[in-house]
């Protein structure tokens, strides 16, 4: 188009709409960088070598022309997921990932103006599916010494109006859990709300709230096929509560918003138990590992129940990130909510020697 007719046609533009109110409230949202595939990725916790050589097995043979042209049929994975979790087939929902999760059980339960508790640091995106829906937040902070869950805290912060309750255990990126006596004083103060119990990293913690379903009509839990199965890029999830609230959720829920391959994935992943264990205890010694070469290289760092580690790298925690990402490894900056902190991912034992190698370079200089 001539410049002249471009400006005449932008200045007969009308003006957009307007986004609703909340949306306009809402700070950006910055996802994760690219090129992070040939790096040491130490950065987003996730699974540091891959899925289970049986997933992709199983989608390479599932994956054909038919299979790709029809609608997602998620009879045979809601049925194999329940048997391998130990509920019944109505007990919960597939979901796109934890983050459907957060946003089905926000879109379920919360209006605008509503009373959520959240805690704080936590995993983003509980805020922010939050702010969308135009919740009026409160957030508790975790203990500033030692991280730890801030227990009495939000007992009492808890008020007979709050909708909703969203809980990382262990939490994302303090690594600090809450035990199983705190989660039922929470369940048992927060009567008329929806709490969300998200345990993403529950297989390097062993700690579930899952078996009390019909125990507490209040309880939501949230699994993830993105960390310890390594397929965070299928976005996988379960979205667990009692039946009678699995039918809101799933009323409140697109239809197809999981894909085929995805489902698929998921039930070759539990299949596999024992890659799962195996990687499960190839990171639990590679935690020791990572504490004791911290220990020796003088740096804090916080007891975490996950697949990561926040140390104190004080001042130093941006240069320090940038010079281990100019050596190719990646680890993450969480500085601007817990000062001076950066955040490791714990993958293998060869991986984290790797890490605390280039840290020492670093670190000593
Ligand atoms: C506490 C927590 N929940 C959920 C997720 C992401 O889960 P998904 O990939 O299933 O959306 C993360 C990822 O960092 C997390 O830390």
């Amino acid at each position: 188009m001539p410049e002249a007719s471009a400006a005449s046609a932008e200045s007969t533009l009308r003006a957009a709409p307007v986004p609703r109110a909340a949306v306009r409230r809402m700070a950006p949202y910055s996802p994760p960088t690219g090129g992070r595939a040939e790096k040491l990725r130490l950065d987003f916790n996730e699974n540091t070598v891959g899925c289970s050589p049986r997933v992709i097995e199983f989608l390479s043979k599932r994956l054909t022309a038919s299979q790709l042209s029809i609608y997602p049929e998620y009879t045979d994975a809601i049925r194999d997921l329940a048997a391998f979790f130990g509920v019944s087939a109505d007990e919960f929902t597939l979901t796109n990932g934890t983050d459907e999760a957060i946003q089905l059980l926000v879109n379920t339960y919360v209006d605008d103006g509503d009373d959520v508790v959240l805690l704080k640091p936590s995993y983003a995106m509980y805020r922010f599916y939050a702010e969308v829906a135009g919740a009026s937040i409160r957030e508790l902070e975790y203990r500033r010494d030692d991280l730890s869950f801030p227990l009495e805290e939000l007992l009492a912060a808890l008020r007979p109006e709050t909708r909703a309750v969203l809980i990382a255990n262990p939490n994302n990126p303090t690594g600090t859990g809450i035990g199983q006596e705190g989660l039922r004083k929470i369940l048992e103060a927060a009567p008329g709300a929806a709490v969300l119990i998200d345990e993403a990293y529950y297989e390097f913690s062993g700690v579930t709230a899952l078996g009390w379903l019909r125990e507490f009509t209040n309880l939501f839990v949230s699994r993830t096929f993105s960390k310890v199965y390594g397929m965070a890029a299928m976005r996988c999830g379960c979205l667990f509560s009692r039946a009678e609230n699995v039918q809101w959720l799933r009323k409140a829920q697109s239809p197809y918003s999981v894909n085929m391959l995805a489902a698929i994935a998921a039930r070759a992943a539990v299949q596999d138990r024992e890659y799962v264990a195996n990687y499960v205890a190839e990171v639990l010694a590679a935690r020791t590992l990572a504490y004791e070469g911290l220990r020796k290289l003088g740096i804090k760092c916080f007891p975490s129940e996950a697949n990561f580690i926040l140390f104190q790298a004080g001042e130093r925690a941006i240069p320090i990130r940038d010079a281990l990402r100019e050596r190719g490894v990646l680890v993450r900056d969480r500085s601007y909510e817990i000062p001076g902190c950066v955040r490791v991912t714990i993958g293998t034992r060869a991986q984290t020697g790797r890490f605390l190698e280039e840290l020492e370079r670093l670190w000593t200089r």
